[in-house]
């Protein structure tokens, strides 16, 4: 490749050569390998995703006089009012596509430092709504299972990655946008969404459902008993894992369900809210013409109230007006 690395990629690579350095070099009882170990993570994974601390002086050691200045690590985030931005953090390299280093997270080794993780502030390389954690490392096994695992967030990746799910993304808490999908397209067309099995992660898989659809994804939802993908693993170990993403949801009938969850269906009101949202629905799936998935739709929705499939897509049809 004849064209040169811009600098701000090379002063990247540079710190995190010098940070992963420090986190190899620290003693096992340090405070950051006590984090580490119970997080179930070992000094291979430390290598293998290049994890790395800061513990203060990293950034003026990353600076080579002779091509980078302070004001460049100031404008890369790497340093603010003059010190280390990511101070006594475990350090995550984030990058593009094509592996170049755009950006890092910082997250905090003890529970009481808030906030828990922070950011390389956005810049021309860095923009958290483009990237999708791993994806450099993931993308060849996407395409060769022909699926995609999505999830939130950096650890949750890192642990489906070592459970041999290498085929997995992160979303990094934000939603999943358009970009990401067309980063996705060009390696396949079906995923299954995996994000937290809290209320921000439901929000976040509709989301994401809405946004797949659209670009025509085969979308599946895993649903399982645990806080995220991270902790799932560690409770319950990889042959529960494998149940667990057996076992996902078709979205279709995830829409229905954790929509009755959501509106809290004990009254008549809340009951025409929801068939409006399932109405909205009926009618995406019309515009794209699948068919086949608004009959699946109304069949469930009929059973899961004891109405005539009839009764169900008359009801829609009125409320998607
Ligand atoms: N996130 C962030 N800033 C925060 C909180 C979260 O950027 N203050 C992003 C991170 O990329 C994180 C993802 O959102 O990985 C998902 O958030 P959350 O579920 O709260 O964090 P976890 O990934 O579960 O973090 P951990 O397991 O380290 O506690
Ligand atoms: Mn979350
Ligand atoms: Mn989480
Ligand atoms: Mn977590
Ligand atoms: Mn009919």
């Amino acid at each position: 490749d004849i064209k040169t690395k811009p600098k701000e990629i090379e002063l990247n690579e540079s710190y995190l050569k010098i940070t992963h350095e420090k986190l190899l070099s620290l003693k096992k009882g340090h405070k950051v390998w006590r984090f580490l170990e119970k997080r179930g993570i070992n000094e291979n994974t430390v290598k293998e995703f290049e994890l790395g601390f800061s513990s203060g002086n990293e950034v003026e050691k990353s600076l080579d006089d002779t091509l980078f200045e302070t004001k460049m690590a100031v404008e890369m985030g790497l340093m603010n009012n003059g010190k280390e931005f990511f101070y006594n953090r475990l350090i995550i390299p984030i990058k593009d596509p094509k592996g170049m280093i755009v950006g890092f997270a910082g997250r905090a080794i003890d529970e009481d430092t808030k906030p828990k993780y922070v950011n390389s502030k956005e810049n021309k390389f860095f923009k958290k709504s483009k990237i999708l954690y791993l994806f450099d490392k993931s993308k060849k096994y996407i395409e060769e299972n022909d699926m995609a695992i999505i999830t939130e967030g950096f650890f949750d990746a890192i642990a489906m990655h070592n459970s041999g799910y290498k085929n997995t993304v992160a979303v990094l808490g934000s939603n999943l946008t358009k970009d990401h999908a067309f980063e996705l397209m060009k390696k396949t067309n079906k995923v299954i969404t995996m994000f937290d099995m809290d209320s921000a992660g439901e929000k976040a898989t509709l989301s994401a459902i809405d946004t797949l659809f659209s670009k025509n994804f085969q979308i599946a939802v895993a649903n399982y008993e645990a806080k995220d993908p991270d902790e799932l693993i560690r409770k319950t170990g990889k042959k529960n894992l494998a149940e667990v993403l057996k076992k996902s949801y078709k979205f279709h009938e995830y829409i229905i369900d954790v929509n009755k969850k959501h509106y809290n269906l004990d009254n008549e009101f809340a009951m025409e809210q929801y068939l409006k949202e399932m109405a909205r629905w009926y009618k995406k799936f019309e515009t794209y013409k699948r068919y086949e998935i608004m009959d699946a739709f109304i069949t469930k929705i009929s059973k899961d109230f004891l109405k005539d499939k009839e009764l169900i897509e008359k009801i829609l049809r009125e409320h998607s007006k």
